[in-house]
C-alpha cells in the first residue's frame, strides 16, 4: 500500500558518513556530531545514536530543550548546547547535564551560583561570525579564568569559535583561524587539558589546519555537501529519501491548467499526476513550476503551484506512470537521483533549509541499509 508521504532515513549512512569524516582527521582529533534542529530534520535521537555508532565523541545541539530530548531518550554521553541559554532554559540545560558555551563573566557568575553538579563550559571567541561569543580576547581569557577559579561546580572544558564562510570564502576562514590562534595558544599554555574546536562540516572537508582537537560536523554527517554541490564528490551518502505516490492521473488538453492560480497550462495534450505532498510537508511553494520528481527511474517536471497538500507533475503519457507508483522528491530511483542540494539550488537556498523544513506531518521511517529500525 502506498504511503502518502515518507522520509526514509538510512542510519547506516549516517554511521558511515561519521566514520568517513573521522577518517580525514589526524589521530586523536575527535568528531562532535551536530544534531540540532531535530537532527537536521532526520530525527535527533536516531541520528545521535547513529553518529555515536559511527564514532562521534560528543553531540551538539542548539537549545536546552534539544539536549533534554536526547537525555530523556537515553543518551548517556556528553551533550553540548551551543546556543545562548536563557534564564528559563538554564534549569532545563542543567537538568540534562549539558555542557554549555560561555562568553560573559556574568553568565559564569550566574552558573557558579546555580549549578548543583559540575558543569563543563566552552569559552567562545567570536573571530568573525558576528553572532555569539566575545570579540575581545581579553574578555574571553577573563571568562576562562573565572570558570577555572569558580570551584568544583564549574569546569573549563573547551575553547571554541565558529566559521562564517568556510563553505565559500577560504581566505576569511584563514583570517578567523589567525584571530583564534593567540587565544588558543594562551588557553593551551594555562589549561593544557582544554579541548579547542572550530571547524564545521565545510572546514572539516576543506581546511585540515582548522581541525584542532575536535571538529563539529552537522550537514556532512547526514550525507549532504556543505558547499551545496555533489555530496558523492566527498564520499558522503545522503541519509534521507523523501517520497510520496501517484494518487491520480488525468488528461490535460491544451489550455487546461493545474493548481492554484493556473500558473501552468498545458500547451499540448499531456497527462498530469497528482502527488499528495505539499508545503505543509515541507515542499516549498517556491518550487512551483521549478522542480523535478522521479517516478519509475525517470525525471518528470513538477508543474503548477505547490499547494498545501498536493503537487502536480507532467508525466507526458498515460502509460508513463501507474496509480500508486512511488514518487521520489529527494533520493534515488533507478539510475536517477535528485539530491537535497539540487532541490535547494532551485530556489536559492541550502540543503539545510530543505531538510529542516520537512514538517512533523511527514513520518520518518528508519532503516539500517534496508533493515527496519524501531525509533
Ligand atoms: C556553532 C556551530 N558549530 C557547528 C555547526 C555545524 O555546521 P555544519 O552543519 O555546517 O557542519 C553549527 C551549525 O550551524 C553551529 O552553529
Amino acid at each position: 500500500m502506498a504511503v502518502r508521504a515518507l522520509a526514509r532515513v538510512n542510519l547506516a549512512a549516517i554511521e558511515r558518513n561519521v566514520a568517513r569524516l573521522r577518517g580525514g582527521l589526524a589521530d586523536g582529533v575527535g568528531l562532535c556530531a551536530v544534531v540540532k534542529g531535530d537532527g537536521y530534520g532526520h530525527g535527533a535521537l536516531p541520528a545521535a545514536r547513529a553518529a555515536l555508532a559511527g564514532g562521534a565523541r560528543l553531540l551538539a545541539v542548539a537549545t536546552a530543550g534539544e539536549a533534554a530530548e536526547l537525555r530523556d531518550g537515553g543518551i548517556p554521553g556528553p551533550i553540548l548546547v551551543m546556543g545562548a541559554v536563557s534564564d528559563e532554559e538554564l534549569p532545563v540545560a542543567l537538568g540534562a547535564r549539558s555542557e554549555l558555551v560561555a562568553w560573559t563573566e556574568e553568565f559564569v557568575r550566574k552558573l557558579a551560583g546555580s549549578a548543583q553538579a559540575p558543569v563543563r563550559l566552552h569559552v567562545k571567541l567570536d573571530t568573525g561570525m558576528g553572532r555569539l561569543g566575545t570579540r575581545d580576547v581579553d574578555e574571553a581569557t577573563r571568562v576562562a579564568s573565572g570558570i577555572a577559579v569558580a570551584g568544583p561546580q564549574l569546569e573549563l572544558a573547551g575553547a571554541m569559535t565558529h566559521f562564517a564562510s568556510a563553505d565559500e570564502d577560504r581566505s576569511f576562514t584563514a583570517l578567523q583561524l589567525e584571530r583564534f590562534e593567540p587565544f588558543v595558544a594562551a588557553m593551551r599554555e594555562r589549561w593544557p587539558g582544554v579541548v579547542v574546536h572550530a571547524a564545521n562540516s565545510a572546514a572539516t572537508l576543506r581546511e585540515p589546519t582548522s581541525h584542532l582537537d575536535l571538529v563539529r560536523c552537522g550537514i556532512a554527517i547526514y550525507g549532504c555537501d556543505p558547499m551545496n554541490q555533489d555530496p558523492f564528490a566527498h564520499g558522503l551518502e545522503p541519509a534521507l529519501e523523501l517520497s510520496s505516490y501517484v494518487a491520480a492521473v488525468k488528461l490535460a488538453r491544451p489550455g487546461d491548467s493545474a493548481g492554484y492560480g493556473r500558473r501552468w497550462t498545458a500547451s499540448s495534450e499531456t497527462w498530469v499526476a497528482t502527488v499528495p505532498i505539499g508545503y505543509a510537508d515541507g515542499i516549498r511553494r517556491a518550487l512551483t513550476n521549478n522542480c523535478d520528481v522521479l517516478i519509475g527511474g525517470r525525471r518528470y517536471p513538477l508543474v503548477g503551484t505547490v499547494s498545501m497538500d498536493n503537487i502536480t507533475v507532467d508525466v507526458g503519457a498515460p502509460e508513463a506512470v501507474r496509480l500508486g507508483d512511488r514518487v521520489t522528491i529527494i533520493g534515488g530511483d533507478g539510475n536517477e537521483r535528485q539530491t537535497a542540494e539540487e532541490v535547494a539550488r532551485r530556489i536559492g537556498t541550502i540543503s539545510y533549509e530543505i531538510l529542516c523544513g520537512l514538517t512533523p506531518r511527514v513520518p520518518r521511517a528508519y532503516h539500517h541499509d534496508g533493515a527496519p529500525v524501531e525509533r
